[in-house]
């Protein structure tokens, strides 16, 4: 049996006898053990981030950043150690932990660079004589402390997303990780208790979701920054309208190749595996592939193909990519919603088989449009082809859609990618890739049912701080 992890209240590592077993979802073995945090010590944390705010708000750059670059460094000093564990409690492929790692570093490294640009701007205001004079210094100041809600699918670096961009701007911040996947907010815990952050700036406290409401309902958390489900994410919103709420939420991305396109077989590979990635649980997993028709005849064998070339398996071994998903009840909803598209008259190209928690890499065809393997978010290992006859049904078969996250457009030509851009509504379109790509300092968001607001670190210190105009007058200009 591993040692118990501690949690994080106001940065001091605690426990309780609420004892919780994490389970790696290849094996079930257990992978590690913490503990709920109890009522009292939430209560602790959310006190202690009220009463540090004001000195939060006030701590100088160099501070902040300091923090954040220490961060950066020993994620990557400890880097081996930590993707494995994100593949342990989460499942995902170490190939895919590693990248999440490297991710993570850039996002601290990211912010620590955005919290010493983060000067505000100058407003000159004398453009009408009555203002003759005079001069607007526009800052931003936090809105006060964040609750962060994360999800199972990236256990650390959109833990990152949401801790990192509150100490940029100096707002206290309180996780919620996971249920399913603590350890790494634990462990990113342990790394920020390592700095000179005063106490109650950060807490990670695993709870049960049924405790979370509570937390939501706080009002001395006046933001609130969730990635998760969309059913969850609207009950949020219903909870709380008066508070500032930012919800990252689910997707069915599509990916468009164009009738222009020649280099089919990159964009098949591209498709094929990042349909696949992390057993297509990411909001940004490709989950239709929409094709014109001249391109079909030889698109879509080299898809099924490239499909099934990848190497599922072993979550732990190196060349695994695509491995189980979060549990066996995750991957029988999805097998549940394939063969309900089959019965419905779909034709499975590849795939459709269910081994534990790991569904087989999937290819649909002849999906009807009301399935929920198209119009719902699979967050699963499933690709639903389908042909259009010119570019732009194509784009209106990407919009129609209840989720607008990111697109993924395979054309060479500059004029269908603006066209793309100007059509599509979603928060992000990839040109010559799949939808799933991020960099984690763009805006990164939806639009529909995907949520409102922006990650990415410039995004959400926006997102975290209120503008407030300071003007000067009788001033020389
Ligand atoms: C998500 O699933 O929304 C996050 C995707 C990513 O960060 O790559």
């Amino acid at each position: 049996m591993a040692d118990r992890t501690p949690y994080w209240i106001a940065g001091s590592p605690e426990t309780s006898d609420d004892l919780v077993d994490v389970r790696n979802p290849y094996d079930g073995r257990v992978v590690g053990q913490t503990a709920n945090a109890t009522p009292e010590q939430v209560e602790n944390a959310v006190a202690a981030a009220a009463s540090v705010a004001p000195d939060a708000a006030r701590l100088p750059a160099a501070a902040r950043a300091a923090a954040l670059d220490h961060v950066s460094r020993r994620l990557a000093e400890r880097g081996d150690e930590i993707a494995a564990l994100i593949s342990a409690e989460n499942g995902k492929p170490l190939m895919w932990a590693k990248a999440e790692l490297g991710r993570a570093v850039s996002t601290f490294r990211w912010a620590a660079e955005e919290a010493r640009r983060f000067s505000g701007e100058l407003m000159r205001l004398d453009t009408d004589p009555a203002a003759a004079g005079r001069m607007a210094v526009v800052r931003r100041f936090p809105k006060g402390p964040v609750l962060g809600i994360s999800p199972f699918n990236f256990p650390l670096n959109l833990v990152a997303h949401k801790v990192a961009p509150a100490i940029a701007v100096g707002a206290p911040i309180i996780v919620k990780p996971a249920p399913a996947t603590p350890l790494s907010a634990l462990l990113l815990g342990e790394l920020l208790a390592e700095t000179d952050l005063p106490a109650g700036m950060f807490s990670v406290v695993p709870v049960p979701n049924e405790r979370a409401a509570a937390l939501v309902a706080d009002p001395r958390l006046p933001v609130v920054s969730f990635t998760g489900s969309g059913p969850v994410g609207a009950q949020i919103q219903a909870a709380v309208p008066h508070k500032h709420v930012t919800l990252e939420l689910g997707g069915n991305a599509a990916a468009v190749v164009c009738s222009d396109y020649a280099d089919l077989a990159w964009a098949a590979q591209r498709i094929a595996l990042f349909s696949n990635y992390q057993a297509g649980q990411s909001c940004i997993a490709v989950q239709r592939v929409i094709v014109h028709r001249d391109q079909a005849e030889a698109f879509v064998p080299k898809l099924v193909s490239a499909v099934q070339a990848l190497k599922t398996g072993d979550p732990a071994a190196a060349d695994t990519q695509v491995g189980p998903m979060i549990s066996e009840a995750a991957a029988e909803r999805v097998q549940s919603w394939v063969d309900e598209a089959v019965a419905a008259g779909a034709t499975v190209l590849t795939g459709g088989t269910r081994d534990g928690a790991t569904y087989a890499p999937t290819v649909l065809a002849d999906v009807p449009a009301d399935a929920k393997v198209a119009c719902d978010e699979v967050f699963g290992p499933v690709l639903v082809v389908s042909t259009v006859d010119s570019d732009e049904a194509a784009f209106a078969a990407v919009n129609d859609s209840a989720f607008g996250l990111q697109a993924g457009v395979f054309t060479s030509n500059l004029q269908t990618a603006f066209a793309a851009h100007a059509t599509l509504q979603v928060g992000g379109v990839i040109v010559g890739d799949v939808p799933s790509f991020r960099a984690d300092q763009m805006p990164y968001g939806g639009v529909k049912g995907s949520g409102t607001g922006r990650e990415g670190l410039r995004s959400a210190m926006d997102d975290y701080t209120d503008p407030r105009v300071l003007v000067l007058t009788g001033l020389q200009l």
